[in-house]
C-alpha cells in the first residue's frame, strides 16, 4: 500500500517534470527519448503560418547535416551539429515576390535564451556555424538567407522586395518566427533574446537596434558595415587608385606584404611600447610612405617610385565627396597583409560592383575602373529602405528597453576600416549628447588589435565571435557571454580577453593573450612578458573628456 502510494507520488513527480520542465537549464532531460518525439510531433506552421516546411527533423549530436540546396558561392555544404537539436527549416513568405529561407535549431538542453544570427557582405548565406555555436551554448538559435541565395546581388535587380528583406525585413521576420517557435516548443517564451553578426551582419544588428528596438536585449556586432552607401563607394574607389595588375605602377601583393608592411611596422609598431608585429592603436600611426622611395642604385624589388608612393598615399587617405566632405575614413595602416586579397588586388570589389550594378544603376554593365564622385552621390541618393544604417540615436533600444550593444572591430581589418567604427561611435555620442563614460552604460566598443576582418590575424583575436573563435563561454573572454552577463546581471564587460594559439591551433598552445580595451581607452605596454595580459594596461588618451 505504502509502496504503491510512493510509486504514485513518484509517477506524479515525473509527470510534473515532463510537463513543467525538468532542470533549471532546460525543458528536456538529457536522456529523455521524448525529445525526438516532441520534435517530430511539433507543428511549426501553427506558429509561423505564412510559410512552407523545407526540413523538420531530430538531429543527434555529432551528425553532419548536408545542405545540397545551399548556393555553392556560400561554401557551406554541411555542418556538424555539436548537441542534440530539433531542426526546423522553413521558407517564410515576406511578400508576394519574396521570402526567406529560415533555419530554427532548438537544442535539447535549453538555457531559456534565444539567438538570431546574421549574414555578411551583400550575401544570402546562412551561417550554420553560428547557429550551431548558439546551440552548443544553450541558445535556441535561428539564421536565414536574408532573402536571397548566394554571395552575389543579382537577385536585387528589379525586385525591391528582395532588397527590403536584405536591408531589415528578413532579420525582423526571423527574430519573430524564431521566438514564436521557441515559445511553443519549450512551452515558455525565451527569457532574453540576443543577436550576433559581423560585417554585413554587423549592419543588420545596428539596423535592428534602430528600427526594432524590442527584438533583442543584447546585440553583439563586429566590424559593422554602417554608413553603408558610403562604405560601398569607398570600397569601389580602390580599383581606380591601384589600377589593374597590368598597369605600369601597380604595386604587387609581394611588395605590400613584404617591405611595405615592414616599413609600416618599423614606423608604428613600437608606439604601444612593444615590437610584436601588432599596432595596438592604428589612429596613432601616421604612415609616411616616402620613406620607401628608391635611393640611387637600390634594387627596385625593395623600394618604390614616386608614382607608387602616391598610390599608397591615396589608398591610405579618406574618401571625400563633391564639396570636399568626408565620405568614408581612411584604411588603417597595417591591414595591407590581407587587403591585397580584395581591395588592393587591382580588381573591382565584388560586393560594391554588384551593388552598383543591380541596385544603384540596374544594369550589369557598370564598370568601377571609372568610379567617380557621381557614383558616390548616386548611391547615397538612392539609399533604398535606408540601408545607410547610421543612426545618431538608438535610445529606443537602450532606454526603456535597456538593450545592451557590444561592438568590436579588428584593428587590422582589410575590408572595412576600423576608423569607420570609431567615427560611428563618436557620431552616436554626439547624437545623444553623452560622454563615453555615460555611453558605457549601454554601448561598449572594443578595438581588437591584430585582428583581420571579423576574425583571425596575428593578434589575440579569439574573443568568442563565433564557434571557431571561442575558447569557452566565459564573459571575460567571450563577447557573446559578456553581453549575456551584461543583460542578465547588469555586469558590463570592462575588457575582453583575447587569445591567440600558435598557428591558430589549440594543440600548439597559446602564443599570446591580451585584454582588449573599450574605446576610447588605449592598450599600452607597462612591462613584463608582452604575451601576457598583465603586461598591458588600458589607459585614457589625453584628449578624452569624461
Ligand atoms: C508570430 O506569432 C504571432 C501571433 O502568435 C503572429 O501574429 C505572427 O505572424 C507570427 N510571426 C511569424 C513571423 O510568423
Ligand atoms: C518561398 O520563397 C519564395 C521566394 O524565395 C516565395 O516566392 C514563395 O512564396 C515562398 N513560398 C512559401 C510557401 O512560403
Ligand atoms: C535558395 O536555397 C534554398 C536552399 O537553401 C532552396 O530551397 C531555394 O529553392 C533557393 N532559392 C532560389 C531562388 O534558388
Ligand atoms: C563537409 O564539407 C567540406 C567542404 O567544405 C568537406 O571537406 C567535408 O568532407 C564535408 N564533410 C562531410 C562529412 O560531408
Ligand atoms: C546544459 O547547458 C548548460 C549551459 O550551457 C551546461 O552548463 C550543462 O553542462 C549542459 N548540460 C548537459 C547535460 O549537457
Ligand atoms: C528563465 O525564466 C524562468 C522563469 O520564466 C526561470 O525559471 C529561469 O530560471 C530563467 N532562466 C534563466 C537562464 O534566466
Ligand atoms: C634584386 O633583388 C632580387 C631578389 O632579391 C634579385 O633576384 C635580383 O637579382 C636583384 N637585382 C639586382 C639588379 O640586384
Ligand atoms: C556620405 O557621403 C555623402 C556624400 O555623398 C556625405 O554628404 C555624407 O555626409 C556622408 N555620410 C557619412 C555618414 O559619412
Ligand atoms: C533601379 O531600380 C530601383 C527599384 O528597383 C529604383 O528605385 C532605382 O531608381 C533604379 N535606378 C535607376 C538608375 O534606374
Ligand atoms: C522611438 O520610437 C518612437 C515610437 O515608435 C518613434 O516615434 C521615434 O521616432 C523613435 N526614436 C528614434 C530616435 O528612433
Ligand atoms: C533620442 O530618441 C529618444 C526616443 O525617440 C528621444 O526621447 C530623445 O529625445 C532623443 N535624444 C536626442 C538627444 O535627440
Ligand atoms: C607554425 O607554422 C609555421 C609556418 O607554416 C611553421 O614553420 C611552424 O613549424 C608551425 N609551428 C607549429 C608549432 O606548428
Amino acid at each position: 500500500m505504502m509502496a504503491q502510494f510512493l510509486l504514485f507520488v513518484l509517477a506524479l513527480f515525473f509527470f510534473a517534470l515532463s510537463v513543467l520542465g525538468s532542470t533549471p537549464q532546460g525543458f528536456f532531460l538529457r536522456q529523455d527519448p521524448s525529445f525526438s518525439t516532441a520534435c517530430l510531433e511539433f507543428e511549426p506552421l501553427n506558429y509561423v503560418p505564412n510559410a512552407a516546411v523545407n526540413a523538420h527533423e531530430f538531429v543527434a549530436a555529432g551528425t553532419t547535416l548536408q545542405f545540397p540546396g545551399s548556393d555553392p558561392s556560400c561554401a557551406t555544404p554541411n555542418q556538424t551539429v555539436s548537441v542534440d537539436i530539433c531542426r526546423i527549416a522553413l521558407n517564410i513568405s515576406t511578400s508576394d515576390r519574396s521570402g526567406v529561407i529560415f533555419e530554427s535549431w532548438l537544442p535539447r538542453n535549453w538555457t531559456g535564451r534565444f539567438l538570431a544570427t546574421g549574414n555578411g557582405g551583400i550575401d544570402g548565406c546562412i551561417k550554420y556555424d553560428d547557429i550551431n555555436y548558439g546551440n552548443a551554448n544553450g541558445f535556441s538559435a535561428v539564421g536565414s538567407n536574408n532573402g536571397h541565395n548566394g554571395t552575389g546581388g543579382s537577385a536585387f535587380l528589379n525586385n525591391p522586395e528582395v532588397l527590403n528583406d536584405y536591408v531589415y525585413r528578413s532579420l525582423h521576420t526571423i527574430a519573430e518566427a524564431g521566438k514564436n517557435l521557441t515559445a511553443a516548443f519549450y512551452s515558455r517564451p525565451a527569457n532574453n533574446s540576443y543577436y550576433l553578426g559581423c560585417s554585413g551582419g554587423g549592419r543588420q544588428g545596428i539596423k535592428a537596434a534602430e528600427m526594432f528596438p524590442e527584438d533583442f536585449n543584447g546585440i553583439v556586432v563586429g566590424a559593422p558595415a554602417v554608413n553603408f552607401n558610403n562604405m560601398t563607394s569607398w570600397r569601389a574607389s580602390f580599383f581606380g587608385k591601384t589600377g589593374a595588375p597590368s598597369s605600369p605602377n601597380f604595386i604587387p601583393a609581394s611588395a605590400w606584404q613584404g617591405f611595405i608592411h615592414d616599413k609600416v611596422l618599423k614606423q608604428c609598431d613600437t608606439i604601444d611600447g612593444v615590437a610584436d608585429g601588432i599596432i595596438e592603436d592604428p589612429t596613432l600611426c601616421d604612415f609616411r610612405p616616402e620613406a620607401l622611395i628608391c635611393s640611387a642604385g637600390q634594387n627596385s624589388t625593395d623600394c618604390l617610385n614616386e608614382a607608387q608612393v602616391e598610390i599608397i598615399r591615396s589608398v591610405l587617405s579618406p574618401l571625400y565627396g563633391a564639396s570636399g566632405e568626408l565620405v568614408f575614413p581612411a584604411m588603417q595602416p597595417g591591414s595591407e597583409v590581407m587587403a591585397v586579397q580584395k581591395l588592393y588586388a587591382g580588381a573591382p570589389f565584388p560586393y560594391s560592383l554588384d551593388w552598383f550594378r543591380y541596385v544603384v544603376y540596374n544594369t550589369s554593365t557598370f564598370d568601377d575602373t571609372h568610379f567617380s564622385i557621381s557614383d558616390i552621390t548616386a548611391a547615397q541618393a538612392l539609399n533604398p529602405f535606408n540601408v545607410q544604417t547610421y543612426p545618431s540615436n538608438i535610445s529606443n533600444f537602450t532606454g526603456p528597453h535597456k538593450g545592451k550593444l557590444l561592438i568590436f572591430h579588428g584593428q587590422q581589418d582589410q575590408q572595412i576600416t576600423s576608423f569607420a567604427t570609431e567615427r560611428f561611435y563618436k557620431h552616436l555620442a554626439e547624437g545623444v549628447g553623452l560622454y563615453s563614460t555615460q555611453l558605457d552604460e549601454f554601448l561598449r566598443f572594443f578595438r581588437i588589435s591584430g585582428m583581420f576582418h571579423c576574425n583571425s590575424g596575428p593578434g589575440a583575436w579569439m574573443i568568442g565571435q563565433a564557434g571557431s573563435g571561442s575558447i569557452g563561454f566565459d564573459p571575460e573572454s567571450n563577447v557573446l557571454a559578456a553581453v549575456v552577463q551584461w543583460v542578465e546581471e547588469g555586469l558590463p564587460p570592462e575588457t575582453i580577453l583575447g587569445t591567440k594559439y600558435v598557428n591558430d591551433s589549440k594543440v600548439n598552445g597559446v602564443e599570446r593573450s591580451r585584454r582588449h580595451c573599450r574605446f576610447p581607452y588605449r592598450n599600452t605596454y607597462i612591462g613584463g612578458n608582452a604575451s601576457l595580459p598583465q603586461s598591458w594596461e588600458c589607459i585614457v588618451p589625453d584628449f578624452v573628456e569624461h
